[in-house]
């Protein structure tokens, strides 16, 4: 380790100027078109960073509040995207795609002005790195300007009329309705507006709910919101979830469930809704990805590849390898390696250049790290690197536990945090089995050279889970690949072009292909009387 623990955190004017964020007290929200203000109760926004004190001690920063609605505004902010929605008549929904599109354009160009204060934010709420706060920003905006363009191309393919059997017929993607959308506080822009953006350009109207922390840097985007979309199509909620989105579920008015978080809250929220059958969700949930690492992988990559999938972010994502598989032949040295690299990652504020390990966001989340390493301790395991598991404050330094067995809780629990569980195995069924049997299915990785057994285990896994990565970390990116997972870690696909797919249904027009149904069809094609069946697509 760099530095001690102590002398993590800096002192106020220590700070560099051009990452300090004003304290603000947010009491706006959006609802149908209007920045409101919220006269109730306020949240504090509570950053992992700790200032040093005078005494010497240190102590979480506050950097604003934020609304803390009831349920009764939760259900004012529904009623808006009900009313813009109007049961699919109404302004948004009967928009053509090159409408909704140039809306969306107009909020990316707004948004990428704020991209410095959505940074700053970033990196005071959630304790993301300088450089990987910065990657989300620019990742979020790719995502829409790709959005766009798949758009366009789906757009294009649905301007062409299909004959079959004597039909013919015009396919278009249309809106869902009303769409909830939630996002996760590990990447509360980016994960949120995967869902989001899709949403919105094809035509439905949404309420969108920041995750649990990463809530003031949507502040940033709210006029650019009100401003490039009409009243109503997107309104933004604010409180606890238990309070607010329990109550619009139950309304039975909410169309599509858009969620990142865990299967537990997803399936709460879910059962609250009168008429499950009307409910499309969309999920990314929990996971617990391994990775298998088997004797003759080139250890110099698969140690990297375990280094940044397992300690990214300090291992807070859904994607991370929370689990080692280490072949027994090579173990000893896999642990000597992995535990240097631990020892070379840098420790500090998100700010600091070149600095990997961060403190944590969740209140509460070094004590059940705590936890988990003192179980892991008591069933056998040893902390295998110096200062392993040291915590001050909301930081808590990586614990890589070693030999692990399935008597821990670590062995099964998530723990999205900085815990790197290492089992040794001696045949290929012992991570197989894990994988077939675990409750969850999102990713695995296998870092190996031979084709035959790495087969081996692509056969075994194709099945278990959505994305299997050979000498690579489990990851979502690119976003033009399928996201998905099976089990208890994802409902739906996610990816630029799937997303679309996923927030629409389609509806057909179709007529018995005589010739005077067709000279109907093209006289209202050519004369434009009808938005949905028309051949005119986007350049
Ligand atoms: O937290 C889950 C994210 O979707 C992971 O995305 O693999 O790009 O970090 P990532």
């Amino acid at each position: 380790m760099e530095k001690p623990l102590i002398s993590l955190f800096p002192e106020a004017h220590q700070i560099p100027e051009e990452v300090r964020v004003p304290y603000t007290e947010q009491r706006e929200y959006l609802i149908n078109g209007k920045l409101c203000e919220w006269p109730g109760a306020l949240n504090p926004v509570v950053s992992p960073v700790c200032i040093k004190q005078a005494d010497g001690t240190a102590v979480p920063q506050v950097i604003g509040k934020t609304p803390l609605m009831d349920s009764a505004t939760a259900l004012q902010i529904l009623e808006a995207a009900v009313q813009a929605y109007n049961m699919g008549q109404g302004y948004w929904p009967t928009r053509s795609v090159a409408e909704r599109i140039a809306h969306v354009e107009n909020f990316l160009a707004r948004m990428r002005t704020v991209r410095n204060e959505v940074v700053n934010l970033l990196m005071w709420e959630i304790g993301k790195t300088r450089k990987d706060s910065e990657k989300e920003f620019d990742r979020t905006c790719d995502y829409i300007a790709d959005t766009i363009k798949a758009l366009k191309e789906l757009d294009r393919s649905s301007a062409k009329f299909t004959e079959e059997q004597g039909f013919m017929a015009q396919i278009r993607r249309v809106p869902l309705g009303v769409v909830l959308c939630m996002g996760p506080y590990n990447y509360p822009l980016n994960e949120t507006f995967s869902t989001l953006i899709p949403a919105l350009i094809m035509g439905n109207t949404v309420i969108f709910k920041p995750a649990k922390y990463g809530v003031l840097l949507i502040r940033p985007l709210l006029e650019a919101f009100r401003d490039a979309f009409p009243p109503g199509v997107i309104n933004i909620l604010y409180g606890r979830g238990r309070e607010t989105v329990g109550a619009l579920m139950e309304t039975g008015k909410i169309d599509a469930f858009a969620f990142i978080g865990t299967h537990k809250g997803a399936n709460d929220l879910k059962k609250l809704h009168p008429k499950p059958n009307r409910l499309k969700a969309i999920l990314g949930l929990d996971a617990k990805n391994p990775a298998i690492i088997l004797p003759d992988a080139d250890l110099d990559n698969a140690i990297s590849e375990c280094i940044t999938g397992s300690l990214s972010f300090n291992g807070q994502r859904c994607t991370a390898l929370k689990i080692l598989f280490v072949h027994k032949k090579i173990v000893n040295e896999f642990l000597d390696r992995f535990t240097e690299a631990v020892k070379a990652l840098k420790a500090g504020m998100p700010w600091e250049p070149g600095v990997s390990l961060t403190p944590l966001p969740e209140p509460g989340k070094t004590d059940y790290l705590e936890g988990l390493v003192k179980d892991a301790l008591a069933h056998g395991a040893r902390i295998m690197n110096d200062n392993g598991g040291a915590v001050n404050k909301t930081f808590f330094y990586p614990a890589v536990l070693y030999p692990v067995n399935p008597h821990m809780r670590v062995y099964y629990e998530e723990q999205f945090g900085p815990v790197i569980p290492v089992v040794p195995f001696e045949h290929d069924e012992t991570p197989i089995q894990y994988v077939v049997n675990s409750n969850y299915g999102q990713q695995a990785s296998v870092f190996g050279s031979s084709g035959k057994v790495l087969a081996r285990y692509i056969d075994a896994f194709t099945n278990q889970v959505g994305r299997i990565n050979i000498n690579t970390q489990c990851q979502r990116g690119p976003d033009t690949f399928p996201f998905n997972g099976r089990k208890d870690s994802a409902e739906g696909t996610l990816s630029v072009a799937d997303a679309l797919r996923a927030f629409s249904i389609r509806t057909v027009v179709a007529t018995k292909a005589t010739d005077e149904n067709k000279q109907i069809i093209a006289s209202i094609i050519r004369n434009r009387e009808s938005v949905f069946l028309s051949t005119d697509y986007i350049i």
